[in-house]
């Protein structure tokens, strides 16, 4: 075992404890108080500069450690609003929510690396471990980024990392480029006319029309978007109706859209907002549709991912690297900091992902395994980062 290996397994036990604590605690975008007070808690006993606030509960570490460059290494810290089913001794004591996403074991990775560069400081760089706040559907890296975040903190780069299960324990997936999709929502609400179900021609059928629209959107993806640029619609929400013999007044549909490409982002909009307007025009309904777009797709540079590559590498040995997994269409708002600094996002395997153990499953829970592995890797990402 080298040494940086050993002084990590010593830790280990701690790293445990703070994830299981954190677990317990889960807390929702903006409102993870406990957590923040929890990590600012330990930067500072690790002899860190801490500033909160950033976004309410966002918090920063600093650690200068000489000449270099300044890399900011960033964690989520938020949970989900999800009921809980592993039946853990450890499970959230707070019902309806649940770190689901394996945020808490972010959280306690970042900590880690934290405390170990803090113990045995590099020669050079500064380190700046951003704990962002509402990964979940809110923005928090957005928000964080509108206050200041890279005007206080000026990095050069920024890295972060995410648990993918399905992906052995212990093993680092690299993009050099997309990662994961841009998210955008959006709702039609299609105004009909109610009447008789036995007598329809009295009124305007909103159900027909809202099934009509599913089907010509659905049509977007498979004969409007070249079949080699990924793209996804999907309706997740249909509302109308209350009984079996009135056919109601209103539908409303709503549902989520990925996908990589800007040009094809704004077709996809373009494309659901005519079809949407025209069909409901044809039957004589009124339609409001608003698209709202939330998260761009998360793009790493090549140069931060060939770092990436090279600290995954050294951390995990190069049989556990893979660069050749295809993106997600997955989500996440460390796109936000891409945009404004180079940077990458890696994934670190979390075992099975059998039995619900996957993301944003109510059975989900982060792999404690993983711990040592996600440290290791932040502390030669650090290295390696500062004199790049
Ligand atoms: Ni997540």
């Amino acid at each position: 075992m080298t040494d940086v290996v050993s002084r990590i397994e010593r830790i280990v036990p701690d790293l445990v404890a703070w994830r299981h604590d954190l677990h317990a605690h889960p807390e929702t975008a903006f409102e993870e108080h406990r957590t923040s007070a929890f990590i600012a808690e330990k930067l500072r006993a690790f002899g860190l500069d801490v500033h909160t606030g950033l976004a309410g509960t966002g918090v920063v570490g600093v650690l200068r450690c000489g000449e270099g460059a300044t890399v900011g290494l960033r964690a989520d810290i938020d949970a989900l609003p999800i009921m809980e089913a592993t039946g853990l001794p450890y499970a959230s004591v707070h019902s309806g929510r649940m770190h689901a996403c394996g945020h808490d074991g972010h959280t306690t990775m970042l900590l880690g690396a934290a405390r170990m560069l803090a113990d045995n400081p590099p020669h050079k760089g500064t380190f700046v471990f951003i704990f962002q706040p509402a990964e979940e559907n809110e923005g928090g890296a957005r928000v964080m980024i509108e206050q200041g975040l890279f005007d206080r903190f000026p990095v050069a780069a920024v890295y972060g990392m995410h648990n993918w299960p399905g992906l052995d324990c212990g093993r680092i997936a690299v993009h050099a480029g997309p990662v994961m999709a841009a998210f955008d929502t959006f709702e039609a609400v299609v105004q009909g006319r109610g009447s008789h179900a036995a007598m329809p021609h009295q009124g305007i059928d909103p159900i027909t029309i809202g099934s009509q629209l599913q089907a010509a959107w659905q049509a977007i993806v498979s004969r409007a978007i070249d079949p080699t640029d990924p793209a996804v619609i999907s309706v997740t929400q249909i509302h109308a109706g209350d009984t079996w013999n009135v056919i109601p007044d209103k539908l409303v549909l709503r549902g989520t859209v990925r996908s990589f490409q800007p040009h094809v982002r704004d077709l996809l909009e373009a494309k659901m907002a005519r079809r949407a307007e025209l069909i409901c025009a044809a039957f004589d309904a009124r339609c409001t549709f608003t698209y709202s777009r939330r998260y761009p797709a998360t793009i790493n540079s090549l140069a931060e991912a060939e770092i990436a590559r090279q600290a995954a590498i050294s951390s995990a040995g190069g049989d556990k690297v893979h660069t050749d997994l295809p993106p997600s269409m997955g989500a996440e708002d460390f796109a936000f900091m891409l945009e404004h600094k180079p940077g990458a996002y890696v994934w670190i395997g979390n075992g099975s992902d059998a039995d619900g153990r996957n993301l944003h499953s109510p059975h989900y829970d982060f792999n404690d395994a993983v711990l040592p592995h996600g440290v290791h890797y932040w502390l030669r990402l650090a290295e390696i980062a500062a004199v790049a």
